[in-house]
C-alpha cells in the first residue's frame, strides 16, 4: 500500500513540474509555478539530456529473440561480427549508468540471460529481479546494464513488455501502434504490461555503420528456401559447415531448423519424439532401406568386407508402423514392459519407421548370427570405427541408457548424413540426444 501510495504522490508532483516547464516554454516567467513547485521536487524528475537511444538487435536463429544494449561498442562488434544478430537500429532512450549507479529519478533495469530460453529478459521490478535471481533457475543475472523510469510523466512514454511462449521470448518497445497491433491481433504475444517509461528526447550516440557480417544460419537469405527443399546439404553449408550446424542446433540458435523433419538424415526420434506424421511411409525403399541411403549402406558393406572384417548382413531396415506394433508386442510378452521397452520402440516411435535404421549381423561359413551374438564379432568392431565415413553412427551405445531408455544395441545403425556422422565422430558423441543438445528420452 505504501509503494502505491508514494507512486500516485511522486506522479502528481511530476505533473506539475511538467506544468511548471510549459509555462516557463511559454514564456511566463514570473507568475504562480515557483510557488506551486518547491525546488527539491523538480529534482525528483528524471533529466532526459542524459539518456541515450538502446541499440536493438534480432535474431531469428536465437528464436525471434530481441537484443537492446546501450553499449556501442558492444553494439558495432554485434553488427559487424556477429552475423546471428540482425541491427534494427535505435529504439526507446535509457539512461547509462553513472559511476555504477543510475541517475536520480532513474530506477536500475536489471537484465537476465536464459541460456534455456535463448533470451534476454529485462525488469526494472526489484522484486521481480529478486525472485528471478533465488528461484528460477532458468535465468542468469548479469546486472544493471542501464536505467528507465518507473512511473510515468511528462516527456516520457510507455515501453510494452511482451512474453511469448510459443517462442520463449520476451520483447519489448515503445511503440504503442506496434504494440496496439501485437495485444489485438498476434495470438503468440501476450502483453504484459508497462516494463518502464522512456524520455523521449536526449543525447545522441555513435551511429553504428559498415557492412554487417555476413549473415549466419536461420538469417541467411537462402534459408527458407533450403528448408522448403528439405535440402540437409545446403542447410548444413549455411551454417557454415557441420560443426557449426550441430553447435547452433545444440545452443538453440537454429530454430528455423526442423528435428522432427523425416525428411531430413538428423531428425529425432525418440521415446519424447514420435515420428512425424505417425504414420509415416518413406516416398521410396530400395533393398529395405530408404532409396537415398541404400548407396551408402552398400558401400559400408562392400569395404567392411574389402578390410578383411567380414560379411555384413542387414536382418532389418524399414519397418512400418504396423510391423513395428508387432515386433513391440512380442518383445513386451516376452520380456515384460520394461525390458521389453529397453529393446522394442513402441509403434510410431522407431528409427526403423524412418528407413534411415538399419540392424545388421555378422555373417560367414553359409549363415549368419544373431543380433544377439553381434558384439565381440570382427564385424562389429569394424562397424563401431568405421560407419561414421559412411554417414551412419551406433544409436544405442553401452551405458546411454538414461539418455536413449534402451539397452546397448552394436547392431542397430542409424544414417545421420556423412557429414553429421564425421562430427558426430570427431566430436566424441555418444547419443543423437547429445549431438543435437536434446533432452535426454528414458521413457514414453
Ligand atoms: N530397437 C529399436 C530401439 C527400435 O525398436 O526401434
Ligand atoms: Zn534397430
Amino acid at each position: 500500500m505504501a509503494a502505491v501510495r508514494f507512486r500516485g504522490k511522486n506522479s502528481f508532483v511530476r505533473l506539475l513540474s511538467g506544468l511548471a516547464a510549459a509555462v516557463v516554454l511559454g514564456g511566463v516567467m514570473a507568475a504562480a509555478p515557483h510557488a506551486l513547485v518547491e525546488p527539491a521536487a523538480a529534482a525528483t524528475s528524471p533529466d532526459p539530456d542524459s539518456s541515450r537511444p538502446v541499440y536493438r538487435f534480432w535474431s531469428e536463429g536465437y528464436g525471434n529473440s530481441h537484443f537492446y544494449t546501450l553499449d556501442y561498442d558492444d553494439a558495432q562488434n554485434l553488427h559487424s561480427t556477429d552475423g546471428w544478430w540482425t541491427y534494427e537500429g535505435t529504439d526507446f532512450r535509457v539512461w547509462p549508468l553513472e559511476n555504477g549507479s543510475c541517475p536520480e529519478a532513474t530506477t536500475p533495469v536489471y537484465r537476465f540471460w536464459s541460456p534455456k530460453f535463448t533470451s534476454h529478459f529485462y525488469t526494472v521490478s526489484g522484486s521481480e529481479a529478486d525472485a528471478l535471481r533465488q528461484g528460477d533457475p532458468n535465468w542468469d543475472a548479469e546486472g544493471v546494464r542501464f536505467c528507465a523510469a518507473s512511473e510515468p510523466g511528462p516527456g516520457l512514454t510507455a515501453v510494452y513488455r511482451f512474453w511469448s511462449s510459443a517462442f520463449n521470448k520476451h520483447f519489448y518497445t515503445a511503440n504503442a501502434s506496434e504494440a496496439e497491433r501485437l495485444r489485438t491481433s498476434d495470438p503468440k504475444w501476450a502483453y504484459e504490461g508497462i516494463e518502464m517509461y522512456a524520455p523521449t528526447s536526449g543525447a545522441a550516440s555513435p551511429p553504428v555503420t559498415g557492412e554487417a557480417a555476413p549473415r549466419m544460419g536461420c538469417q541467411a537469405p537462402d534459408m527458407s528456401s533450403a528448408i522448403a527443399a528439405h535440402d540437409a546439404a545446403r542447410i548444413v553449408r549455411l551454417f557454415g559447415g557441420a560443426g557449426t550446424f550441430r553447435d547452433a542446433v545444440a545452443s538453440g540458435r537454429a530454430s528455423c531448423v526442423p528435428l522432427d523433419d523425416p525428411a531430413l538424415p538428423w531428425v529425432l526420434v525418440n521415446k519424447q519424439n514420435p515420428v512425424s506424421p505417425i504414420d509415416y511411409v518413406p516416398a521410396s525403399l530400395t533393398g529395405g532401406l530408404r532409396t537415398e541411403v541404400a548407396g551408402s549402406y552398400a558401400d559400408m558393406q562392400r569395404d567392411a568386407a574389402g578390410a578383411g572384417a567380414g560379411s555384413i548382413g542387414l536382418t532389418s531396415g524399414y519397418r512400418s508402423y504396423s510391423t513395428q506394433a508387432g515386433i513391440h508386442r512380442y518383445q513386451v510378452g516376452r520380456l515384460g514392459v520394461e525390458d521389453g521397452e529397453r529393446l522394442a520402440a513402441r509403434p510410431g516411435y522407431s528409427e526403423h519407421q524412418l528407413g534411415l535404421a538399419a540392424d545388421v549381423v555378422a555373417c560367414g561359413g553359409g549363415g549368419c548370427g544373431s543380433l544377439y551374438d553381434f558384439a565381440g564379432t570382427s564385424q562389429e568392431r569394424w562397424v563401431r570405427e568405421n560407419s561414421w565415413r559412411y554417414g551412419w553412427i551406433v544409436r544405442y551405445e553401452q551405458g546411454q541408457t538414461a539418455t536413449t531408455g534402451y539397452n546397448a544395441e552394436p547392431w542397430h545403425l542409424r544414417y545421420i548424413g556423412t557429414e553429421l556422422a564425421r562430427a558426430y565422430h570427431d566430436g566424441g558423441y555418444r547419443t543423437l540426444e547429445s549431438f543435437l543438445g536434446a533432452p535426454s528420452a528414458p521413457n514414453y
